[in-house]
């Protein structure tokens, strides 16, 4: 199959790259290696650990430039599109809400366009975030809950680009799956994310923010079972459906510190803040559609996560 991943220099992106071309699928990335969330430096170190598949191709691309994705798309002819580029993080959407609407929502529509021009696309998997259930009652988080009173911009648009998929899927019959990811960490994890915070804080004494004093819960799920959940959607063409891929078993961010905090043998050097208003206090997936339409079983608990991180951590990080 002829895949093509975008934001395939990212964390979850390269990951997901990887697999596809270990398996042998035609596997072209697209990236614009920006540096809005976090350094680009990091982003070329992936996008080299996948140069030596020969079934992979790196292509570096706007997709907020509309006519650079239909001119990629009518030359490439994918069969199926993951479509993970995005400008992503909560507060950093407070800051920059407009440039996350052009490129989380736009962009998306940008591919979806190019993908209905160019044909042959079967399957188009866009991943969402738990970020869309706001501050919701309705816990675990169902797909069934509207998600119509979201926090930021950032989960804005990609709850815009979710029902702007299901507008294609109806009037043009394009397979559009939405996988909302829920706090995805391991190996090559995000610098602004908490598991890589914490990492540094232990080894550098970084101060790292601890909001409400660690009485929030997290759905944290590793990078490897959201990819299997990723492929697996890619796999099947469903006409429309959204499925949550988290793992179903929050942890205390207190505990979720104490264990990196054990494994590195030293405290983190931590500040206690409000929560911000962008942030959520819990997240917490219910993954039996996943396992009913995709087979996906998460395997790796936070515990073996963490130390898979945090081994990847002490021995690759820069
Ligand atoms: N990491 C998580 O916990 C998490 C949770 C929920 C949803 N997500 C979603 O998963 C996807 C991947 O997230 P990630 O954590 O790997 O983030 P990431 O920032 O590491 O990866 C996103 C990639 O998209 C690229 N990109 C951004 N804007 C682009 C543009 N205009 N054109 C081309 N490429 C562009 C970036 O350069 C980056 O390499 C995103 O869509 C994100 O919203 C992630």
């Amino acid at each position: 199959m002829k895949v093509l991943v975008t934001g395939a220099a990212g964390f979850i992106g390269s990951h997901l790259a990887a697999k596809l071309a270990q398996r042998g699928d035609d596997v072209v990335g697209l990236d614009n290696f920006n540096d809005i969330v976090y350094d680009s430096e990091r982003k070329y170190g992936r996008a080299q650990t996948l140069a030596p598949f020969a079934n992979f191709k790196m292509i570096q691309a706007d997709i907020t430039d509309r006519e650079r994705m239909l001119t990629i798309f009518a030359e490439e002819k994918f069969e199926a599109v993951a479509h993970l580029a995005a400008l992503a993080g909560v507060r950093n959407a407070v800051k920059y809400p407009a440039l996350y609407v052009q490129v989380d929502l736009n962009g998306t529509q940008n591919l979806m366009d190019a993908a209905l021009a160019a044909g042959g696309v079967q399957n188009f998997v866009f991943a969402s975030t738990s970020s869309v259930y706001g501050n919701t009652q309705v816990v675990p988080f169902v797909e069934t809950d509207p998600c119509d009173r979201v926090l930021q911009p950032y989960a804005a648009a990609k709850r815009g680009a979710e029902i702007l998929g299901h507008s294609y899927h109806h009037l043009f019959g394009l397979n559009f799956t939405v996988v909302r990811f829920f706090t995805v960490y391991g190996p090559s994890g995000r610098p602004d994310m908490m598991a890589y915070l914490l990492a540094e804080s232990v080894t550098k004494g970084i101060q790292v923010p601890l909001y409400e004093g660690g009485q929030m819960y997290r759905d944290w799920t590793y990078v490897d079972d959201t990819t299997d959940g990723v492929v697996a959607a890619l796999d099947r063409p469903l006409g429309y459906e959204i499925i949550n891929l988290g793992r179903g078993e929050p942890t205390l961010l207190r505990d979720f510190v104490t264990m990196i905090e054990t494994l590195a043998g030293r405290q983190a050097n931590l500040i206690n803040k409000p929560k911000p208003a962008a942030d959520f206090v819990l997240n917490q997936a219910d993954i039996s559609k996943a396992r009913r339409l995709l087979g996906y079983d998460p395997k790796v608990s936070v515990a073996e996560g963490v130390q898979r991180f945090w081994e990847w951590y002490a021995a690759k990080a820069p």
